[in-house]
């Protein structure tokens, strides 16, 4: 029985989608200002659209002073002028679901810019309503058990601003101030924020930085009661407004902390979490051709409620993070996958995929096909599809923001001006979309051929999971099964041959030529889904 991925109001289709995450201003300039928008996304809606993908991810799109990508909101109610404006958003939505493709954007809950109003008024006045929505302190002493996420740039959670006359706290960058959501005022603008795109028809929101909404003393200030409560009550204000609305949590912490945003059945929180430690977890199995990761993190992750789901994913706009890995797995993975000191950020690894993966075709399919294949809604960071590479030598995160390869001509027709917001790869007239059009093998065709073979099986995208037992740590295998029917999916992590014992003949869905029985030789870094009926 397959269940028909095409039925996309089902109140649950986000356990059969792929996402895909689009950087706006990375994809495709429409006014020759050298930052993509809207209107230049409209136009490649139709290459997100032959990916097989089923819905977008859209990074922050609000006003901003862009310190971090627009992850420091300056107005929760607009677009920057940039990337378009509100009917240019409402016009790219529109064209999106006309293609069947839901949108969900991205909501930046835990902080806002520096430049927001209302902290400039906040700092101006120390009477002004708008002081209470962030948190202050006269010592810049307090919650000091909180670790800090950007290492490598801030000193302390706590900054001084002058015009205030005293500290604010903030979990990222100090243009970040925190929100202080001990402030009920606070909740009433993130729902307001929160109905504004929920009426203009996006399908959900991918809530940044969850873990950090409340500060308690003597705790490290994440996934606190409060935070929870809050956010049972935001769920209660979707479902109750505007019913159907997917949220997706991005907390990374370990599987026993991520559980709880789901919520529960009385007090449910979000239906999708992004599932963090499984991510390096893949790249450290293959690096090490020992699938011992993989299998304790699964075997660690605790049984979700019913309806929900994880979301899994091989790279991002941020660094790899390697938070949810031990020090000394952490250490090897940067030896491994970091070997020059600017690879490495805060606590992972700023390369893209094929360039973690030396461009290497075969890791690239494994890595997609076992991905594709676990429990869980993937999604694709864009440009990964054509396996683009990185520049380590531009600061933060922008080397794995740049701007995404069209073809050959110039600027990789991404843009007509000159000085695009980063500078493209000089890999473009190799890498790029047009050139992998027509060769078969490419990144891009493989991206489109496993996106389909996996939506094309109900057992890889709804099924259960069980371990299969190889006798050997570098074969990982396991069945993903619903009904009658299964899959038997089969990795050899390694760069050596192995060898696997099949009962009877099977189809291999990712060579649909391909018959297989008996003992079989799995070729290095083999990837099988073998049908089982
Ligand atoms: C997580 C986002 O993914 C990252 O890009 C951002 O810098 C922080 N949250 C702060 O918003």
């Amino acid at each position: 029985m397959n269940v028909d991925v095409t039925a996309k109001n089902q109140a649950d289709w986000y356990q059969d989608a792929v996402f895909y995450e689009l950087y706006i201003r990375a994809y495709r300039d429409s006014n020759g200002d050298g930052n993509g928008d809207f209107r230049g996304a409209i136009k490649k809606l139709d290459h997100i659209q032959s990916l097989g993908v089923n819905c977008i991810w859209v990074m922050p799109m609000y006003p901003s002073p862009l310190k971090d990508d627009g992850y420091d909101v300056a107005d929760y109610l607009g677009i920057h002028p940039d990337y378009g404006t509100l009917a240019d958003f409402k016009a790219f939505l529109d064209a999106a679901h006309a293609r069947g493709l839901k949108v969900v954007t991205d909501m930046v809950m835990n902080h806002t810019s520096d430049q927001h109003p209302w902290f400039q008024a906040a700092r101006q006045d120390k009477h002004s309503p708008y002081r209470d929505y962030y948190v202050w302190s006269d010592t810049g002493s307090e919650y000091a058990d909180a670790r800090i996420i950007f290492l490598d740039t801030e000193p302390s959670n706590w900054t001084y601003d002058e015009v205030a006359g005293q500290y604010f706290w903030h979990r990222f960058y100090s243009c970040q101030p925190d929100l202080n959501y001990d402030n009920p005022q606070v909740h009433e603008e993130m729902f307001n924020a929160l109905r504004f795109w929920l009426d203009m028809g996006i399908d959900g929101f991918r809530i940044d930085a969850i873990p950090y909404l409340y500060e308690r003393e003597g705790t490290n200030c994440e996934n606190l009661p409060e935070t929870h409560q809050f956010l049972a009550k935001m769920r209660r204000m979707v479902d109750e407004e505007y019913p159907g609305t997917l949220l997706i949590a991005e907390a990374n912490q370990w599987p026993h902390d991520l559980l709880p945003y789901f919520g529960t059945e009385e007090e449910p929180e979000f239906q999708v979490c992004f599932h963090f430690p499984i991510m390096p977890r893949l790249y450290q199995a293959v690096k090490a051709g020992d699938k011992t990761p993989i299998v304790d993190i699964l075997n660690d992750t605790p049984e979700k409620p019913a309806g929900t789901q994880w979301m899994t994913f091989l790279r991002n706009h941020d660094e790899l993070t390697l938070e949810m890995v031990t020090p000394e797995v952490r250490q090897w993975m940067w030896e491994q996958y970091a070997p020059e000191p600017r690879m490495r950020l805060n606590l992972g690894i700023r390369r893209r995929l094929a360039a973690l993966l030396d461009h290497d075709k075969q890791k690239w399919f494994l890595l997609h096909a076992l991905f594709l294949s676990l429990p869980g809604t993937p999604i694709i960071y864009y440009g990964d599809e054509i396996g683009m590479g990185d520049n380590i030598w531009l600061p933060d995160r922008h080397g794995c923001r740049t701007p995404m390869q069209w073809n050959n001509n110039l600027n990789a027709g991404f843009s007509s001006y000159e000085n695009t917001y980063q500078p493209v790869l000089a890999e473009y007239p190799q890498v790029n979309v047009a050139a992998q059009e027509d060769e078969p093998d490419s990144y891009l065709n493989l991206t489109r051929f496993l996106i389909r073979a996996r939506q094309g099986q109900a057992a890889l995208r709804r099924g259960e999971m069980a371990w299969v037992e190889t006798g050997d740590t570098a074969v990982l295998a396991y069945r993903r099964f619903i009904h009658d029917e299964g899959v038997l999916c089969l990795f050899n992590l390694s760069s050596q041959p192995q060898r696997f014992a099949l009962h009877h003949e099977r189809r291999d869905l990712l060579s649909p030529e391909a018959r297989l029985s008996g003992t079989i030789e799995l070729k290095p870094f083999a990837a099988h889904w073998l049908v089982l009926a």
